[in-house]
């Protein structure tokens, strides 16, 4: 009698549990999609996330769901996610390896690259990796994708929140975003 009486009491808790964890392998299926098995992305305009900090990539994405942060894509689809699920992939996707991407890139713009990121190393590191968890990991991110997100932080009518880097990325001369993304995209480690 005393065992039945435990096993209903299981039976009954284990629904509980279940709902409040988030499916995350089921869940990571549909982001992998566009940017790769274990976020390492297998192209240009899409970042690699696998290996981001969990600071950086739970404040992004907080930031797109409450429409605080423009985007093309991801503020619309994180819409359909609740905060735990948002949470959990955080921190999915901060355990996983970095990965530098190989890219074919342009020589002269990685050597001017160099004097490029003059005013970016001391957040972002000489090589793109950076001292603090709110800073997203350069080294090797795909360029194209971060030239798109430096015109974005270059441009007044986009709603990015932060700051500083937006302070920084205006000051870049036109010639220099490709160089600057050039340069962080070369870097190996
Ligand atoms: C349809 C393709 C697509 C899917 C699916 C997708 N993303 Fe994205 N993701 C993008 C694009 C495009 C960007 C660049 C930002 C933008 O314009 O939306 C991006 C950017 C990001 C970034 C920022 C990376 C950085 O370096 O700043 C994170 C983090 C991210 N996505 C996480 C996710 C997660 C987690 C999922 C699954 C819930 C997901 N994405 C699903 C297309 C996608
Ligand atoms: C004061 C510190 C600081 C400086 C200086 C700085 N950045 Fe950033 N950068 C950041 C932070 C913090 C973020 C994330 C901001 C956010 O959440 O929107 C960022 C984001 C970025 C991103 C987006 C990466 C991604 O994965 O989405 C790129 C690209 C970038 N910075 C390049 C540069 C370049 C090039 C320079 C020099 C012109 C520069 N940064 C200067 C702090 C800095």
């Amino acid at each position: 009698m005393k065992r039945a009486l435990l096993f209903c009491a299981a039976l009954s808790a284990a629904p509980l549990i279940h709902a409040a964890e988030p499916d995350v392998a089921g869940l990571v299926k549909s982001c992998n999609n566009c940017h790769g098995v274990n976020g390492v992305s297998v192209g240009h305009s899409m970042p690699s996330i696998g290996g981001l900090s969990e600071t950086y990539l739970l404040n992004i994405m907080t930031q797109w769901k409450t429409g605080e942060r423009f985007s093309a894509v991801m503020g619309r689809l994180l819409k359909g996610y609740t905060d735990q699920e948002i949470a959990a992939l955080a921190t999915h996707y901060s355990k996983q390896p970095w990965v530098p991407a190989a890219q074919t890139l342009d020589v002269k713009l990685v050597a001017q690259g160099k004097d490029a990121i003059d005013r970016c190393s001391s957040c972002h590191g000489d090589t793109g990796v950076p001292d603090e968890d709110d800073t997203p990991r350069l080294t090797g991110q795909w360029a194209q994708y971060m030239e798109l997100e430096l015109a974005k932080y270059r441009d007044d009518a986009l709603k990015m929140p932060h700051k500083k880097m937006r302070t920084n990325a205006k000051k870049l001369d036109e010639a220099d975003v490709a160089a600057a993304a050039a340069h962080y995209a070369s870097q190996k480690k």
